[in-house]
This record gives C-alpha cells, sequence and structure tokens, in this order.
C-alpha cells in the first residue's frame, strides 16, 4: 500500500494534473505525498518558522518598505491591500510579459510546465518565464515583502522570475515572505526564497494564508505585521487649540512626531508662544523629543520642532536643518494667522 502511494505521489509531483479545471483547490489536491513528506505541512499553522532563521529577530521598524507581490486570481492582490493599509511602503507588482494566460486551462497544464521548467533547471535564466519591465530601485529599500502564490508547492513561477533577475541585488535587507495558498504547506516556497535570495537575509516567520484561515486574513496579517515589528502607519492627528479653536494637523513619519504622540495621548502640552522672524510662531514645550532634522524649505502650516524642545508653527517660509512634526494641510498664511493671532499666545496641543 505504501508503495502504491509513494508511486502515486511520485506521479502528482511530476506535475500530472489530473482534475476539475475550475477548482482552486486542485494542485493541491494532487500533492498528496508531497505534503506528508512536508514537516511544516501541519494542519493550519498560519505563520511558518524557517529553522535556519530563529535567531533573526525581526525589528523593521527603520527603513523603507517595498512591498513586492503577484497575484494570479486575487487573493495576495487582496493580501497586499490589506497590508498596505497598515504599513507605509512602496508597491511592486509583478506581472508576466505574456498577458492572458489561463494558467488553470486543461487541468492546470501551463501553471504546471512554467514550475516544471524551473525545478528542472533552476540555475538556467531560460527557465524562468519572463515578467513585465519595471522601474524600482532597490537600494532604497531596506525592507522587503514578497507576497506570492503557492503554485504546485512551489513559489508562483512569476514570482520567482523576480527573484532570480533580483536577488543578487538584495543583500543587507530584511526580506518576508507571505504565501497563500489553497491548502498546501508553504516549506518548498520558503525553499525556492532560499534558493534565491540570501537565505540570512531571510526575516521572521513567513505568514501563510490559505482557505481555511482566509476568512481570518486581515487579523493574521495584523498579528504578523506586529510580529515582524514594522512601524505603522500614523492614523492619529494633531490637534492644536488657540483661544478656544482647534485647527487639526497630520503628524510626519519619523520617530520625533510619534514620540510627541505617544507624550500627548498621556496628557496634553500647554505651552506659550510668540512671533519670530516675521514666518513662525515658536514655543518652548517643556520637554525634548528625539530630532530628525533635514534640510526644509517651510510654508504654511508646517509644524516643525527645534532644537529638540521648541516648536514651530510656520506661516511664511524659511529654510533650515530642523524636524518636521507635522502639516496643517490646506491652509493659507493668511488663515493661518488669523487663527494665531497677535502677540504671545498659549497653544494646546492634543491627538485625536
Ligand atoms: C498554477 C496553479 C497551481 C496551484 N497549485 C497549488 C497547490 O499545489 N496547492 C495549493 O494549495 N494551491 C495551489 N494553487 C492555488 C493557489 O495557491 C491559491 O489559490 C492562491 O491563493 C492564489 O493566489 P492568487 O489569487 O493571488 O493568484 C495553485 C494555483 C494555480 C493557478
Amino acid at each position: 500500500m505504501k508503495k502504491i502511494l509513494t508511486i502515486l505521489a511520485f506521479l502528482c509531483i511530476s506535475l500530472v494534473a489530473c482534475g476539475d479545471k475550475d477548482d482552486d483547490t486542485k494542485p493541491a489536491e494532487n500533492q498528496g505525498e508531497n505534503q506528508k513528506d512536508n514537516p511544516q505541512n501541519n494542519d493550519n499553522p498560519q505563520n511558518v518558522e524557517n529553522p535556519e532563521n530563529q535567531n533573526t529577530e525581526p525589528n523593521v521598524a527603520n527603513g523603507k518598505t517595498l512591498l513586492v507581490y503577484y497575484s494570479y486570481t486575487g487573493n495576495v492582490k487582496s493580501i497586499a491591500n490589506e497590508f498596505l493599509k497598515t504599513v507605509d511602503a512602496d508597491v511592486l507588482e509583478v506581472l508576466p510579459a505574456q498577458e492572458g494566460l489561463k494558467y488553470e486551462a486543461d487541468n492546470y497544464a501551463i501553471g504546471s510546465a512554467l514550475i516544471k521548467a524551473i525545478r528542472d533547471n533552476p540555475d538556467k535564466a531560460e527557465s524562468y518565464p519572463e515578467i513585465k519591465s519595471y522601474k524600482i530601485d532597490l537600494e532604497q529599500y531596506s525592507n522587503i515583502v514578497i507576497a506570492t502564490p503557492l503554485w504546485w508547492s512551489n513559489m508562483a513561477a512569476p514570482m520567482q522570475t523576480f527573484l532570480f533577475q533580483e536577488g543578487n541585488k538584495l543583500t543587507n535587507k530584511n526580506i518576508m515572505l507571505i504565501v497563500s495558498s489553497a491548502s498546501s504547506g508553504i516549506s518548498s516556497v520558503i525553499d525556492d526564497a532560499k534558493r534565491l535570495v540570501n537565505k540570512k537575509n531571510l526575516t521572521g516567520e513567513a505568514l501563510w494564508i490559505n482557505n481555511s484561515n482566509r476568512s481570518e486574513m486581515s487579523t493574521l496579517l495584523t498579528q504578523w505585521i506586529e510580529n515582524q515589528k514594522f512601524a505603522s502607519k500614523m492614523t492619529q492627528k494633531l490637534i492644536i487649540t488657540v483661544s478656544g479653536e482647534s485647527l487639526e494637523a497630520d503628524f510626519a513619519d519619523n520617530s520625533s512626531a510619534k514620540a510627541l504622540a505617544e507624550a500627548l495621548k498621556q496628557s496634553p502640552i500647554t505651552y506659550k508662544a510668540d512671533d519670530y522672524g516675521g514666518f513662525e510662531k515658536v514655543g518652548d514645550l517643556g520637554q525634548s523629543f528625539p530630532q530628525n532634522n533635514e534640510q526644509i524649505s517651510t510654508s504654511a502650516g508646517d509644524i516643525i520642532l527645534y532644537q529638540g524642545h521648541n516648536l514651530c508653527i510656520y506661516y511664511g517660509e524659511n529654510s533650515w536643518n530642523f524636524t518636521r512634526i507635522a502639516k496643517i494641510p490646506n491652509i493659507s498664511k493668511e488663515e493661518l494667522l488669523k487663527f494665531l493671532g497677535d502677540g504671545e499666545f498659549e497653544v494646546k496641543l492634543e491627538v485625536k
């Protein structure tokens, strides 16, 4: 019996497609033994540890993030969209050069052939299907999130092409993996990633979304994002109140703005401000915050931290090396001056 199962498994692993065209789970069914061989193919784990990376403590709060995704039937696209609600990231969608291919047609013949070609000759560029060209400067990113479907236990072929082309440019980066399958375990996709990028760069645990946990995708993704320690998007607003009138400002995305927002969550800050230089109203916050100084040319509505403890509300132009904290959107110099008034005044800062 065992022998028969092994032969059947071999036939299935050899990508002999056999089943309903429209069944999303079909290729998984064809790989029964392959899945048993897979030590990480537990019933329903969503985070799949990479044993060789367990000492790679994920912490990707610093540096820019790029989400690279490929999606054929839309599952990974939904995951990508959900990811972008929480994490500030640029996006690159990998697109096959040949449009309109039906990978699932003729019992998944095209998808199977693409994966087989890569399995047979993983080191040859010709084994990988062409993808559309893209413009991206990978240099600027510290964190790369790869979100991909699983095809026949492997990483979907177009995503393998991307990593085959770019893998050697991804050294010294945190590379994270999100995999969507119908049901198959993802250890071979992790192996593909290890083959295509420097495996030391694979960071943390891969997130596995499949048909049995897809309805909880949003929660699982939020947990995973938390575990990776991504800096989350600032959704709070800075509320500035002067003489009983309030304005709302959008926080900048840096550790200074986050530290001020944290402090304001504990209690509002009230400080005295006065005019300086005919372009700003400035006052001492009475406490210091981290600085992220950069050369900035101000315009009306910019809220700037100077020397770590002075908060400047700009209504005019100035150019200096200081820290962005927030921006009052769509406000003119005249409107802002009317709000701030003349002479010394009291400002109350809160978060909402
Ligand atoms: C060519 C092909 C092969 C697939 N092979 C498998 C498989 O072996 N095991 C599995 O569980 N799902 C398999 N699937 C299903 C996809 O992994 C799953 O539906 C995934 O969520 C699709 O992501 P997408 O909608 O972003 O394309 C396959 C799908 C295609 C198109």
